[in-house]
């Protein structure tokens, strides 16, 4: 069974969210086109429970001198453990978000900076380049933005901007998933105006990419 794993980040999902309205069209999609995948949705920005704090660089830091860990570094690396291994396991990835100050937001980050873990997601050859482990998977960005960075509201192409998109896109070719592509609703809040006209359009390409995805 292939198994969909969404990362979606939005602090609150309760109230109206452009956000929400843009995932729901492309996961109502793609659940009627694939009925029978397993889809799993984590809000981190809800709950992230491994941020890249003390613990954390303290794990990696006596990984690489070989020292032994504390017992409160081995409950914390066991627990983050079952959410590496969730990704990993995964066959399909959808990140979704708002853009927040031209990045995804933080927890967004912080998710991405626990499951960059060597060796499950990628390791260093001897050459000394990265080499990634989940090649053959594929993965797609579903962002707003109150501006319009990639033309799909008319607008020039200011995608050098989007810099979250292309963090996310690095990223995951490290792990070795180039089969990657972004999906935005953008450029509503800057274009009041035309703001249905765009979100129109917007949801009409989240729901054709949750078909096809
Ligand atoms: C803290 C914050 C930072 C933002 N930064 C940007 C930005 O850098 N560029 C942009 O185009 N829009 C930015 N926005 C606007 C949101 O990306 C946009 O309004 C989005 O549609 C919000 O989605 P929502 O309705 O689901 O909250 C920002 C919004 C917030 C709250």
């Amino acid at each position: 069974m292939t198994k969909v794993l969404v990362i979606y980040a939005h602090p609150e999902t309760k109230t109206y969210s452009t956000t929400d309205k843009f995932y729901q069209q492309f996961i109502t999609a793609y659940r009627t086109a694939h009925p029978e995948d397993e889809i799993v949705e984590h809000n981190v920005s809800e709950y992230m429970p491994f941020p890249l704090d003390k613990i954390a660089v303290a794990i990696y830091n006596k990984a690489l001198v070989n020292q032994p860990l504390n017992p409160d570094e081995e409950r914390f690396k066991a627990s983050r453990q079952a959410w590496i291994d969730e990704f990993v396991s995964a066959d399909k990835y959808v990140f979704a978000n708002p853009m927040y100050n031209l990045f995804v937001p933080t927890e967004m980050k912080s998710y991405l900076d626990m499951v960059m873990q060597i060796p499950d997601t990628f390791h260093y050859t001897k050459e000394g380049t990265m080499a990634g482990a989940l090649a053959g998977k594929k993965a797609i960005h579903l962002q707003t933005s109150g501006g319009d960075y990639h033309g799909t509201a008319g607008g020039p192409d200011m995608s050098q901007l989007d810099l979250g998109h292309q963090y996310l896109q690095a990223v995951l070719h490290v792990m070795g998933i180039t089969d990657f592509t972004g999906v935005y609703a953008e450029g509503m809040d800057h274009d009041p105006a035309n703001a249905p006209d765009i979100m129109a359009k917007a949801f009409a390409r989240a729901e054709d990419a949750g078909r096809n995805f």
